[in-house]
């Protein structure tokens, strides 16, 4: 009775779920793993970046943000960013909303994302009503002014927004704001994976991350045994993991070196054709898991990153031309917070335990991640990037040297 109610619940969940994504969106969905890789390895080179935690598909939303209130160049560099110069307007926003309505949709997909954009105006602006709706049909942003002659309670204002739309999972966006003078978007999210096969809450222990060499932090790490995707690249050192979340839709890829080290080799190599390569590369074998179970919170502010890329107008005050926002030309894009609350948990669905015991997983491989690497949630459905990002330094107390 359970079994078959599960069933039908799992065919429900797979029935709604599928339905065919329009050329637009595929095309966009492809656009932005491209997108991933490039903002990606921008923020790579920024030697004041740790960890890296960044969505491309809503990323992707809020250029379309941008397309939508920007006229002449200003918009059609969104284009260019997206590598979608010959797509329409109007296609270009209901690509883009389709593609992250499907890889968001909770129920088909078993995930916790929570996602809150909102756009804030100096208090002069006066939004056009048009773009307030397009604004939120397209894009489910909603609009906010903020006055930034009393700077603390503006940084405070933003930062309760953040922290009320994640369920206090995302307590900070920023500690301050430099240019006050433009307009802000703000991505404030919550994400959880729900592994295909769950880890056992109770194999969770605490061990030492190195950060680097001389430097390990102690976090809980949670182990398992299963069947999953994996690859030893003995000529680049490396391993490369892929974990299946809820239903198989998406996927977490993990890419780390053998030893502790700097990830700036591994992000060398990284590239969407390399990724394809490890991934078609892997096989199916027993692995023994050893993951952090620890929550990141990563806040970047995109707007340099952005316009080192080609969005180059938005961002310029001297050059901005937003005013199918405002209807005259008087803003530009002054900050672009995209920030992540990530929880790295057990949940997820019953294993399958008729492998339990059986030769199948025996003498595993190891995946021990008790130091840096890269990750990504992958769609195997539309093929976009749902998440990138690297693990340097999770949260922990500073362990004693070894000796
Ligand atoms: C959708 O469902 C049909 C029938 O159940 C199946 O043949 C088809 O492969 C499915 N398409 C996708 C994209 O999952
Ligand atoms: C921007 O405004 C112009 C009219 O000023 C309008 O023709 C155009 O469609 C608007 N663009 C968007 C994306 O709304
Ligand atoms: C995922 O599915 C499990 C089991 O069906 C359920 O308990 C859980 O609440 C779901 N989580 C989400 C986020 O939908
Ligand atoms: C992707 O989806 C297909 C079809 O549902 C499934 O067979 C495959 O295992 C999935 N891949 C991953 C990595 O989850």
């Amino acid at each position: 009775m359970l079994a078959s109610n599960v069933l039908l619940l799992c065919l429900l969940a797979t029935v709604s779920a599928n339905k065919t994504l329009s050329s637009i969106a595929t095309t966009l969905a492809d656009n932005s793993a491209t997108l991933a890789f490039n903002l990606y390895q921008n923020m790579a080179k920024d030697k004041d970046i740790e960890n890296i935690l960044i969505s491309p598909v809503v990323v992707a939303s809020s250029l379309g943000l941008v397309a939508l209130g920007g006229k002449s160049n200003t918009a059609s560099q969104v284009k260019t960013v997206l590598s979608a110069a010959s797509v329409k307007d109007e296609q270009l926003h209901s690509g883009l909303s389709e593609l992250l309505t499907e890889v968001s949709n909770p129920k088909a997909r078993n995930v916790t994302w929570k996602i809150s954009n909102r756009f804030y105006g100096p208090s002069s602006v006066s939004f056009v009503d048009d773009f307030l709706k397009s604004s939120k049909k397209h894009y489910n942003y909603d609009h906010s002014k903020i006055n930034f002659r009393d700077k603390r309670s503006a940084v405070k204002a933003i930062n309760d927004w953040a922290s009320k739309s994640t369920d206090g999972k995302l307590p900070e966006v920023t500690k301050d704001v430099e240019k006050t003078d433009g307009a802000m978007i703000i991505n404030a999210m919550f994400y959880k994976p729900h592994w295909n096969e769950q880890f056992h809450h109770k194999m969770v222990d605490n061990r030492g991350f190195l950060v680097h060499r001389s430097f390990t932090v102690s976090v809980p790490m949670m182990h398992r045994t299963g069947i999953y995707g994996f690859l030893d690249d003995t000529t680049n050192k490396l391993l490369v993991l892929e974990m299946p979340l809820a239903h198989k839709m998406s996927s977490l890829v993990l890419i780390m070196p053998y030893h502790v080290e700097s990830l700036e080799r591994v992000e060398k190599l990284l590239t969407r054709q390399q990724l394809n390569t490890w991934v078609s590369a892997m096989e199916q074998k027993a692995v023994a898991i050893s993951l952090p179970k620890v929550s990141m919170e990563v806040s970047h502010n995109l707007q340099k990153h952005l316009a080192e890329l080609g969005l180059t107008e938005a961002v310029d005050k001297a050059k901005a031309d937003l005013s199918n926002i405002s209807g005259k030309k008087d803003l530009y894009l002054s900050n672009v917070f995209h920030a992540s609350a990530m929880e790295w948990d057990t949940e997820g669905n019953p294993p399958d335990t008729s492998i339990f015991g059986t030769d199948q997983l025996k003498n595993p491989k190891l995946f021990y991640a008790d130091h840096p690497f890269v990750f990504l949630v992958k769609d195997n459905k539309t093929n976009s990037i749902l998440f990138m990002g690297r693990l340097i330094r999770p949260k922990g107390d500073k362990m004693r040297d070894e000796l």
